[in-house]
This record gives structure tokens, sequence and C-alpha cells, in this order.
């Protein structure tokens, strides 16, 4: 395990984020300043403007919503934060637990493997297991990693892969035979059994019957309702009645 004292000590100062921003913003746990991600695809010589100077801000235990077409940028967004992607410019400013206010965008690779353990929890539109891993531990890795005892982290994978209704007869398979719902039910809880206090969802109901979207709206509230702040891409308005704080359209990589 990283010892946190050793990141805390070694790089924060390239990722600290600067400290005259006063209290307004301590209510904050996520600001993003003018973020802007292009892409240069060197086989046709172009630059692609994925996201153009986005600004919003995520107040502690608050849901965003984000819609907007295909190709919008949306994921970009949410991809610049969880630092799949390194923004091309623009600051997303978070408060850490461990680190205080960190720019994700300069943070040091310790300091994001750090936060992705620990504090920041992203489903993506797409499963991403370690070869060899069947289902149910790929939920216990998560509890495994932070320190959870193996017994433990057992039983709360179970009742997390039971809530999201994924049938026990696939919890010893590896998941890359699984359909797309079952992918995503995975996904979604090897990320919520950490109750993370920063959570990215993108299209977190997108292959699922009304059934099991009910299931994950309720896991979303209660989740919200013990303080995790998210930030959630939807296609299904109708979904996000009651759920989101505020909802920002986005279009052509830009807040409308
Ligand atoms: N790794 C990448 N390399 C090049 N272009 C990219 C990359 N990632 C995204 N883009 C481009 O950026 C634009 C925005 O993509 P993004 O995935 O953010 O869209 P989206 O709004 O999430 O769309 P969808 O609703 O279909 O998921 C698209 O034109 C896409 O082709
Ligand atoms: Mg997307």
């Amino acid at each position: 395990m990283i010892n946190i004292l050793d990141i805390k000590n070694s790089r924060i100062s390239a990722g600290a984020a600067d400290k005259h921003d006063g209290d307004v913003q301590n209510k904050n746990i996520l600001e993003i300043r003018n973020l802007t991600k292009n892409f240069y695809l060197h086989n046709v010589g172009r630059e692609i403007k994925s996201c153009s100077n986005v600004k919003f801000s995520l107040e502690k235990g608050q849901f965003i919503g984000i819609v907007g077409l295909s190709g919008a940028g949306k994921s970009t967004i949410l991809k610049c934060i969880n630092r799949t992607y390194l923004a091309t410019s623009g600051e997303i400013i978070y408060d850490s637990e461990a680190f205080g206010r960190v720019d994700l965008t300069k943070a040091s690779e310790r300091q994001i493997l750090y936060m992705r353990k620990y504090e920041i929890g992203y489903v993506s539109q797409f499963l991403n297991v370690m070869p060899r891993t069947t289902a149910k531990e790929h939920v216990m890795n998560a509890l495994l990693d932070i320190g959870c005892s193996s017994a433990e982290a057992s039983k709360k994978a179970a009742e997390m892969l039971n809530y999201f209704r994924l049938s026990e007869s696939l919890w010893d398979i590896y998941p890359n035979t699984f359909s797309g719902g079952e992918r995503l039910r995975l996904n979604l809880a090897h990320t919520m059994v950490k109750k993370p206090r920063l959570m990215l969802l993108d299209e977190p109901t997108a292959s699922l019957d009304n059934k099991t979207k009910v299931l994950v709206k309720d896991m979303l509230i209660k989740l919200k309702n013990q303080d995790t702040s998210m930030i959630g891409i939807f296609h299904d308005l109708e979904f996000m009645d009651g759920l989101c704080d505020k909802v920002y359209n986005i279009s052509e990589g830009k807040i409308v």
C-alpha cells in the first residue's frame, strides 16, 4: 500500500491548489475552471476540440447531472476529473480528504492513484477488469485495496452483488463474457461498495431495465444522503427527476 505521508511530503506542491480563494469555495468539493481538452489526431493532422472552457462547481453532498448529444464532450469532462485524460488547459480543484485542495490536472500520479483508491469512484461506460479476476473478486478487490479483511470484503461484495441482482451463478466467472447490463451492474457494485466521497457516473443506467434503474437510483439517493458528492451523465432525463440539484447541458464541448 502507498504510504500517505510519503505522498503528502513528496509531490504535494505539484498538485497543491492556490490558497487565496478564501472561504467562499470551501463548501465546494470540486471546482472546474476553464477546462479545455483537445486531441491532436496525427493520422489526419487535425485537432479535435472535445471540451472548451467548461466551468462549474460541485458543492459537498450535491448531485450535478450532465446531459447532451452523443459526441458533445460529456465523458471527456468526467475522464479529465478522473485523470484518465490530462486536460489541455484549465484547472480542476478537488478538496481531497488526504491532501486538501489539489489541482487534479497537476497532481502527481501517486496522489491520483491514492485518490482513486480511497476518495474518487468512477463508473465508466465500459468495464475494466484485471485479467483472470472473477466478478466477485473484482468487487472484493476494491475493498481489499483499502485494507478490509477478506471476510468483510467477501460479505460486503456479496451484499452489493445481490443488491444489483447479479445472479450468484455469475460471481465466480470472468466478466469478459458478461452482457452489457451485467457489466454495468458489476461496475456499479465495484464503485459503490467503497462509498467514495466523490462519484463520477458515466451513463450508469444505459443498458438496464426499469426495475434495475430504480435500484441504481435508490442506491444513489442513499449514497447522497451519506454525503457522497456526484456528477452523473444521463440520457434519460426522467430518471434524474428528484435526484439532481443542477443539470448542465453540454453542446459541442461547452455548457449551454
Ligand atoms: N481519446 C480520444 N481521442 C480522440 N478523440 C476523442 C477521444 N476521446 C473523445 N474524443 C472525441 O471528443 C468528442 C467528445 O467525446 P465524448 O466521449 O466526450 O462524447 P460524449 O458526449 O460522452 O458522447 P456519448 O454520449 O456518445 O458517450 C468526440 O468527438 C470524440 O470523438
Ligand atoms: Mg460518453
